[in-house]
């Protein structure tokens, strides 16, 4: 078993990574930890807890880290995940969970130095960028780390060029980028080029409800508001579940492929949150980023499902 952190902003899609990885063998989720995205990070722990209260592993722990990014203000998605930020679902708060005092970057660093912990980042990279700045050591012992964010060919879903996670924090973004780069490591890009891929359909969710009506009527509630968004903005029926993609490929290197480049994180004016990824080489520097280019669509939704639907 691999022990894996996930920094998630939950988060309607956050929330499914969640199901996929607690419903596999091969990962311990040892934390969860709270970054401002989505949802302000209060709403994101609580979100959490509601995910983990369904599951029935309310003994996860869960903490909550940055409520706003490094530098810019904090803008939030709610338009995109409902008032609730878990697609007005309104589930109810679970009762008797408060925030641990101990902080998820605390969290983090010590966990981290134990060695042999994975991150898998779903959210903007705030909590990372700090790690870095408090314990670059801890923060150089991940394992594998994983984020979803950025954009190569595809365009931007928050703008023409920039993703959300990296967009909503493109200064936190950028040292995590430049201080891999400068230690000759690697993150692993699950960028919206390979998530424009794996659509929850609505016949995809019919399918789920009739095999598994707790399941499929537990992901309905929380996917609808998403449909709807996917519908007005980017005319799909149904809707991108980017996050679960992050874990799939975490749990089963063979699901995504792509390319070594180095990588930079545009910080201001147009373009920003751009992820520049130089695949031609311009800059002469090494690689510091695995940026998924294809993805194996059969084989995300073989896991996803028979994972998910092996709940109750
Ligand atoms: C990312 O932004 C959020 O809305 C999703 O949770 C995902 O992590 C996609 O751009
Ligand atoms: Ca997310």
């Amino acid at each position: 078993m691999k022990k894996i952190i996930i920094d998630c902003d939950p988060g309607i899609d956050d929330s499914l990574a969640i199901m996929l990885a607690l419903q596999s063998p091969e990962v311990e989720v040892v934390g969860i930890t709270i970054v401002a995205g989505n949802a302000p990070s209060k709403m994101g722990f609580e979100n959490a807890k509601k995910v983990l209260n369904f599951l029935g592993r309310l003994d996860v722990p869960v903490y909550v880290g940055a409520d706003k990014p490094r530098v810019r203000d904090y803008v939030n998605a709610l338009d995109t995940h409902g008032s609730d930020g878990l697609g007005e679902s309104f589930l109810p708060v679970v009762e008797g969970q408060s925030i641990p005092s101990k902080s998820a970057v605390d969290f983090l660093k010590e966990t981290l130095r134990k060695g042999n912990v994975s991150v898998v980042a779903l959210g903007p990279l705030t909590n990372l960028a700090q790690l870095i700045d408090e314990d670059l050591d801890a923060f150089l012992a991940i394992e594998r780390l994983v984020s979803m964010g950025g954009n190569f060919r595809s365009h931007g879903n928050c703008s023409p060029v920039a993703e959300y996670n990296y967009w909503e924090d493109p200064d936190s973004a950028k040292v995590v980028y430049n201080t891999l780069y400068e230690n000759g490591r690697m993150i692993e890009m699950v960028g919206l080029d390979v998530t424009r891929k794996i659509v929850l359909t609505p016949n995809i969710l019919e399918d789920i409800k009739k095999a598994n009506p707790k399941v499929g009527d537990f992901i309905e509630k929380i996917t609808w508001f998403y449909f709807k968004f996917h519908w007005e903005w980017e005319h799909i029926r149904g809707c991108v579940i980017n996050d679960p993609l992050a874990v799939a490929q975490f749990i089963d290197p063979g699901i995504l492929k792509g390319i070594e480049a180095y990588t930079d994180v545009e910080t201001g004016g147009i373009s920003l949150g751009q992820t520049v990824v130089d695949s031609m080489g311009f800059y002469r520097k090494t690689s510091n980023a695995l940026v998924y280019t294809d993805v194996d669509v059969d084989a995300f939704w073989d896991m996803f499902l028979n994972r998910i639907l092996s709940l109750y």
